[in-house]
């Protein structure tokens, strides 16, 4: 359509804090809505992933249906680019179907430029080589939601620190009263730049950024008591024994209960590898929010789409 250039979220940074707390509110209020909005009638939502997805490709599916657009999937081995086409030309070229293009590459946010170039599509990151600004917006809207508010929150993130960590310490950095302590294996921590850019925006927000590397040595008191898979997408680690290095980060009953607040909740952006990252007694538990977390998925995408395709956000 006309007006205003579209949005678009290829960084979690593409946000301000307050544009992702208007989100993470817009989220819970379209999850606890008795109708779907109807916000994106008329417009076209194409999915283009080159890359396995089970949540991310469904929810942002399902989720654009829910508010009325029409839908378009491609999957990796669906468009020209197969055979040759630029980027240039197949982003020139969807930009004149479609209102939102979510799309999942093995490339960088850098590549999605390419896509971003027109003004009369919006591009939204649905994991990058280096960021999965949307499982942010996810994680952020389930904590919300379940306790009501992100300021004093205190999480713990156990693991590797991969694309999902490191969009969620963009995310809390520069959210004011939170914090993240991000507990990896030496050498399988965030990459320093993303450490670099989340101590910088914490220390002008007012949020908290820790990294250890020492699980026996962490503290008690933690909200939130997060882990993902250690092995994203079947990247593989030269490191033949690196699992021995990461077992002592395995969220296990008595090591959530030992860094546990009282009314913590244990989250996992899944897919879990069971009995390895987490124990089933965990993941299974009452304490396990990744359930709700894996719905929040839609939830939150049904959010971002809105807020590009529609701009609902002008207006409230
Ligand atoms: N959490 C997440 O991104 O899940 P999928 O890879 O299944 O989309």
């Amino acid at each position: 359509g006309g007006g205003a250039p579209r949005r678009h979220v290829l960084s979690i940074l593409d946000l301000s804090a307050d544009e992702v707390l208007y989100l993470c509110r817009r989220a819970v209020a379209i999850k606890r809505s008795d109708a779907d909005p109807q916000t994106l009638r008329g417009r076209t939502v194409g999915v283009y992933f080159r890359k396995t997805s089970t949540r991310t490709r469904t929810g942002f599916l399902v989720g654009a249906g829910r508010l009325g657009a029409t839908t378009v999937a491609f999957g990796s081995t669906e468009l020209q680019t197969n055979t040759g086409e630029s980027l240039g030309d197949t982003a020139r070229t969807l930009a004149g179907y479609l209102d939102v293009l979510v799309m999942r590459t093995n490339e960088s946010v850098a590549e999605m430029q390419a896509f971003a170039a027109h003004p009369s599509m919006s591009v939204i990151n649905a994991l990058s080589s280096d960021e999965h600004p949307t499982q942010a917006l996810t994680d952020l809207s389930s904590m919300l939601e379940h306790f009501g508010r992100l300021e004093g929150l205190s999480v713990l993130y156990l693991g590797e620190g991969n694309r999902t960590a490191a969009s969620l310490a963009l995310a809390m950095s520069r959210i004011p009263g939170t914090r993240l302590v991000v507990a990896a294996p030496e050498g399988y921590g965030l990459d320093p730049r993303v450490l670099a850019k989340a101590l910088e925006l914490a220390a002008a927000s007012g949020a908290v950024v820790q990294q250890t590397h020492d699980a026996d040595g962490l503290e008690a008191g933690f909200d939130v008591v997060y882990t993902s898979r250690w092995q994203e997408m079947g990247v593989s680690k030269p490191d033949p024994e690196w699992k021995t290095r990461f077992a002592p980060f395995r969220v296990t009953r008595a090591l959530a209960e030992r860094v546990s607040a009282p009314g913590a909740v244990f989250m996992h952006d899944l897919p879990a590898v069971r009995n390895e990252d987490v124990d089933d007694e965990v993941l299974d538990g009452e304490r396990s929010l990744a359930w709700v977390q894996a719905q929040y998925k839609m939830w939150s995408a049904m959010s971002v789409m809105e807020w590009c395709g529609a701009g609902v956000a002008d207006e409230g």
